[in-house]
């Protein structure tokens, strides 16, 4: 059974350039940084592409990496490849708009005869082979596709405007991260359609596939804002420091 990762790392981080440039004394109103992406802010003096590159590269559930790269940037996906010893990695295409659009060309990448697809964004750089086991057994069991989730912590309303319309069944309700993973027949007619999608759970739900959710984890945060950044930056170094 082949199990292929695509690596979503085409965004721009907007929001991390943001407060890199206000940090800088830009302001707020400055417009994001635009030298290099959010898959290539530094993490401990490398790219943060490297972090969740080298871990699905040191996975046993993983065989093959497709990247999904910021457009110009493959070239240097490739080199920083290479330069971390990644095998996997069979491919580094450019991206699209939205995420949806990024995820349809990767997989566009994954050869037929593949069993599981696994997507997994850059932004969370903190995956764990345990977490990526619960994943694949899943599969096993007969699922169409699973994710990670963790139960919240706070009460979720529905507002329309400054009024509260609905308070929502916490016990219900999961926070969902990636890495997600589908049996790959399932994936690919999901990505054929829906460019709105923030998950690609989401596309497979709309269609009837079947769902499970498995435990997350805290640390695979998303970095989206530069506290976020150095939020990772200290959970390596205290890991290390073990
Ligand atoms: N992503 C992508 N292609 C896009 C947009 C996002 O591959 N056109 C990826 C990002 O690289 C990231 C993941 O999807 O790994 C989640 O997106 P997000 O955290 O929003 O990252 P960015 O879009 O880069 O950040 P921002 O929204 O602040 O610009
Ligand atoms: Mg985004």
């Amino acid at each position: 059974m082949s199990v292929w990762a695509v690596l979503a790392a085409a965004g721009r981080g907007e929001r991390l350039g943001r407060v890199a440039d206000s940090a800088a004394g830009q302001g707020p109103a400055a417009p994001p940084s635009q030298d290099r992406p959010k898959a290539f802010a530094q993490l401990q003096g490398r790219p943060l592409l490297a972090e969740s590159l080298e871990r699905l590269e040191a996975s046993a559930w993983v065989d093959s990496i497709v990247v999904v790269a910021p457009p110009g940037w493959e070239e240097p996906v490739i080199l920083l490849a290479e330069e971390l010893g990644c095998g996997k990695v069979v491919a580094s295409v450019a991206g699209g708009e939205s995420r949806a659009a990024s995820v349809r060309i990767g997989v566009g990448e994954v050869p037929d005869d593949a069993a599981v697809i696994l997507v997994h964004d850059a932004a969370r750089p903190l995956v764990s082979e345990p977490v990526l086991e619960r994943l694949i057994e899943a599969l096993n069991e007969g699922w169409d596709g699973a994710v990670p989730g963790l139960a919240l912590a706070d009460t979720v309303k529905r507002v329309r405007e400054d009024a509260v319309v609905e308070t929502l069944p916490r016990g219900e309700l999961r926070a969902v991260q990636t890495p997600q993973a589908f049996v790959a027949s399932v994936l690919r007619e999901a990505v054929a359609d829906g460019d709105e999608a923030t998950d690609c759970s989401g596309l497979v739900e709309a269609r009837g596939g079947r769902v499970t959710i498995v435990e997350g984890d805290p640390l695979l945060l998303k970095v989206t804002t530069g506290d976020d950044l150095a939020g990772v930056e200290s959970w390596i170094r205290g890991s290390e420091a073990r």
